[in-house]
């Protein structure tokens, strides 16, 4: 049978949406996460059932809070619609697949990809899935951007509108391509991250061509940087060094030995982050890579232009990039940026040759089957950026915590009723 795709069932972001059609009629109460406004997020009950063939609903195990979900949260990603339930990153137990389902059966261990594939189109062939053109029905994506990125879970229309995993119970559109398998090796703790972090971070330094010797700056200490951080050291870099304003530069030294930082809080003498590189690799580094995220303005006149409307991003941590990277070096933004940017250095860019490459929302079917790898074979450990243990029914509160940046918080894994014992090693349980 032809794999059925297309727009059709997208935008079903809120099972009880068009008077609940896509809703499960059994009546067994799930928990879900919903966005009710501008930095308001809560608890509903919500029962997502199967609505094609080729659908999975996943019994959620193991869910997080991203770094896009505060952007989500803050309304800064278009056409999120009251209702709608957040959450790209999830991993669980399969509980029922459709009729057209081969690669997945009830009772299996899997994780989603944050991105809904298709599997079939130019660009998921090549395994550039975030690129799917056939999972995202959004016609503003198309008039904003020029043609349409492919779905993502639990983010917004403009993503395809599809109910996310920050919930007991999630419907996997073309479960065939969206779920990888988990082994028993593999705990949720570790294998929960093979949906986004992981290959995103891996995606940043692989695909700006970081190599053995380079000298590597990384702006961001969030999971996404600290992976990157990690994955930059693996390649065999000389030296990474990284960027961020809080106490995530000395929690990111005390898991990565080598790790040189900066927090540019501390500079004194209005001394500049590219002018702090240069003192540290005379002529700068090779490979910059911004892990932050446009809606972070450091000045007075970005936060301004954002606030006022008169840009959607701001250019600062860009061109601090582009100014620390040596001459014909490159640059690459993995960090999430929605718009249109002022004051951007295109001279500095231009004159000096940098390359600068914009990473994309990152492919994870490029990298996920040798990334499980890595994480069975202990070449990497993902749980060098969890630091906290949340239950579903504090995930509001895991926002602001993950928004504010305090208490520690790097990375949570958030359970659910569902959920199997922690693994021994992983944080213990806060409740907040
Ligand atoms: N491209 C993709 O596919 C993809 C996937 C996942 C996440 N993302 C994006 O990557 C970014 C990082 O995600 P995360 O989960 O690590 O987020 P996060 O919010 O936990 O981390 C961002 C970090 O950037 C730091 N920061 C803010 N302004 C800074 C500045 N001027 N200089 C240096 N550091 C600064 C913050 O203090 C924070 O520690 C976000 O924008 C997220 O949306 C992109
Ligand atoms: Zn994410
Ligand atoms: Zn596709």
């Amino acid at each position: 049978m032809a794999i059925r795709t297309g727009p059709r069932n997208t935008d079903i972001s809120n099972p009880d949406r068009e008077g609940g059609r896509c809703a499960d009629e059994s009546g067994e109460k799930m928990k879900a996460l919903a966005w009710m406004g501008k930095k308001d997020v809560r608890l509903k009950q919500a029962s997502p059932k199967i609505v094609d063939d080729h659908d999975a609903i996943v019994r959620v195990t193991g869910t997080t809070v991203c770094g896009s979900d505060v952007h989500a949260m803050h309304g800064v990603i278009l056409q999120v619609e009251k209702g709608d339930i957040l959450g790209h990153e999830f991993c669980g137990v399969v509980e029922a697949v459709g009729p057209a389902v081969k690669n997945v059966v009830p009772r299996e261990r899997v994780v989603n990809s944050f991105v809904v594939s298709c599997g079939e189109c130019r660009y998921c062939k090549q395994k550039l899935t975030t690129a799917c053109e056939k999972t995202n029905a959004s016609t503003l994506h198309e008039q904003l951007y020029a043609s349409r990125m492919g779905g993502v879970f639990g983010y917004s229309h403009f993503m395809g509108g599809y109910a996310g995993g920050q919930a007991e119970s999630v419907r996997v559109p073309l479960a065939d391509n969206n779920l990888m398998k988990l082994p028993h090796s593999v705990p949720d703790e570790k294998g929960l991250y093979l949906s986004d972090v992981l290959p995103t971070s891996y995606h940043s330094v692989s695909y700006t061509g970081v190599k053995k010797d380079d000298c590597v700056a990384i702006w961001g200490l969030g999971p996404i940087g600290l992976m990157a951080c990690f994955w930059a050291f693996l390649k065999g870099t000389k030296r990474v060094i990284a960027i961020d304003n809080n106490w995530r530069t000395e929690y990111a030294r005390s898991k990565l030995e080598r790790l040189e930082t900066i927090n540019y809080t501390t500079l004194g003498g209005g001394e500049t982050v590219p002018q702090k590189i240069h003192e540290m690799v005379p002529g700068g580094v090779d490979v910059s890579v911004d892990a932050t995220g446009g809606e972070y303005a450091k000045g007075f006149m970005h936060k301004l232009e954002l606030e006022i409307g008169a840009e959607q991003d701001t250019s600062e941590m860009i061109n601090e990039c582009i100014m620390s990277t040596r001459k014909f070096g490159t640059v690459g933004i993995i960090g999430n940026y929605a718009g249109f940017t002022n004051h951007f250095n295109v001279g500095s860019l231009m004159e000096r040759g940098i390359k600068l490459i914009r990473c994309g929302l990152a492919p994870v079917h490029k990298y996920w089957q040798e990334l499980l790898e890595m994480v069975e074979h202990g070449t990497v450990d993902p749980t060098i950026m969890l630091t906290h243990r949340f239950r579903l029914d504090d995930i509001a509160k895991a926002y602001q915590l993950q928004e504010k940046r305090e208490s520690g918080l790097v990375k949570c894994f958030v359970e659910t009723r569902f959920s199997s014992r922690r693994t021994e090693g992983t944080p213990e349980l806060t409740r907040l």
